[in-house]
C-alpha cells in the first residue's frame, strides 16, 4: 500500500523556505499583532496558547501581559521557525514559556499549573484555522470563558481589487489552500460565544474575538 501523504507537508516546506526572512516579511503586520494581543485581555498569571507560534514574534507581547507567574505555550510544526522562537526564549531567559514542536492537531497541550488555559491566539495561521482537529485540540485545552483571538488575511469586498490582489499575493506564499479566505474564522466561530469580527488594512485583514463556551 502506498504511504499516505502527510497533510502538513506543503505548509512545512513553505515555512522551511520562509524561516530565514520571515521576521522581516511580517514587520508590516506588527500593529495587527499588538491589537490582537491587546484584544486577548490577558492578566498577570494567565496561561495563553500561541497556536502556530512561528518564530516567536508574539512571545514578547504575551510575556509582558502574563508576567513571570503566567505561562505561555507555543505550538509550531516547522522546526526552522521554532528554532528562532527557542532562541528568543533563551535570550530573554524566560522560564515560563513551553514550546511544542508538533502540528496543532496532535500537540499534547498541558499547562504547568495543571489548569486549562485562559486564552488562545491564532495569529496569521490560516491553515490551522481551517483544520477542525486543530481547533478542537486547542478548545479542549481552554477553560470555559477563555478568551480567543484569531487574525489574518481575508478577502476584502470584490470592488477593493487592489486589496484582494495584495491578499492573493500574500496568501500564495503563506497558506496551503486559498479555501476559506472569505471567512477564515468560520470553524472557530462555531465554538465560541460573544463572537465579533473587525476588519483592518482596508478589509484585507480580520481580527476576531470570542469566548470558549
Ligand atoms: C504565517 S505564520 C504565523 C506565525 C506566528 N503566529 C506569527 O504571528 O508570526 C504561520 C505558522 O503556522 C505554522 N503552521 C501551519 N500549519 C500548522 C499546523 N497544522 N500546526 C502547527 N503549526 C502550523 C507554520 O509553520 C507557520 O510557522
Amino acid at each position: 500500500m502506498p504511504a499516505s501523504p502527510n497533510p502538513h507537508q506543503g505548509a512545512l516546506e513553505q515555512y522551511r523556505r520562509r524561516a530565514p526572512v520571515y521576521n522581516v516579511e511580517l514587520a508590516l503586520f506588527e500593529p495587527i499583532r499588538r491589537a490582537a494581543v491587546a484584544r486577548l485581555g490577558l492578566r498577570p498569571g494567565d496561561t495563553v496558547i500561541d497556536a502556530g507560534c512561528g518564530t516567536g514574534l508574539s512571545l514578547p507581547l504575551l510575556r509582558e501581559a502574563v508576567g513571570p507567574r503566567g505561562h505561555i505555550i507555543g505550538i509550531e510544526q516547522c522546526p526552522e521557525m521554532l528554532a528562532q522562537a527557542h532562541e528568543c526564549v533563551r535570550q530573554h531567559r524566560w522560564h515560563n514559556v513551553t514550546l511544542i514542536e508538533a502540528p496543532v492537531e496532535d500537540a499534547r497541550i498541558t499547562s504547568t499549573t495543571h489548569h486549562r488555559a485562559d486564552a488562545a491566539l491564532f495569529h496569521f495561521t490560516h491553515d490551522i484555522l481551517r483544520a477542525p482537529a486543530a481547533i478542537s485540540n486547542v478548545m479542549r485545552a481552554l477553560r470555559p470563558g477563555a478568551s480567543v483571538v484569531a487574525c489574518g488575511l481575508k478577502w476584502s469586498t470584490p470592488w477593493a481589487w487592489p486589496v484582494n490582489l495584495f491578499v492573493f499575493g500574500a496568501a500564495l506564499h503563506s497558506v496551503s489552500s486559498l479555501d476559506g479566505l472569505a471567512q477564515p474564522w468560520s470553524l472557530l466561530a462555531a465554538q465560541l460565544d460573544e463572537f465579533e469580527v473587525d476588519s483592518a488594512l482596508a478589509g484585507g485583514v480580520f481580527i476576531a474575538h470570542g469566548r470558549r463556551r
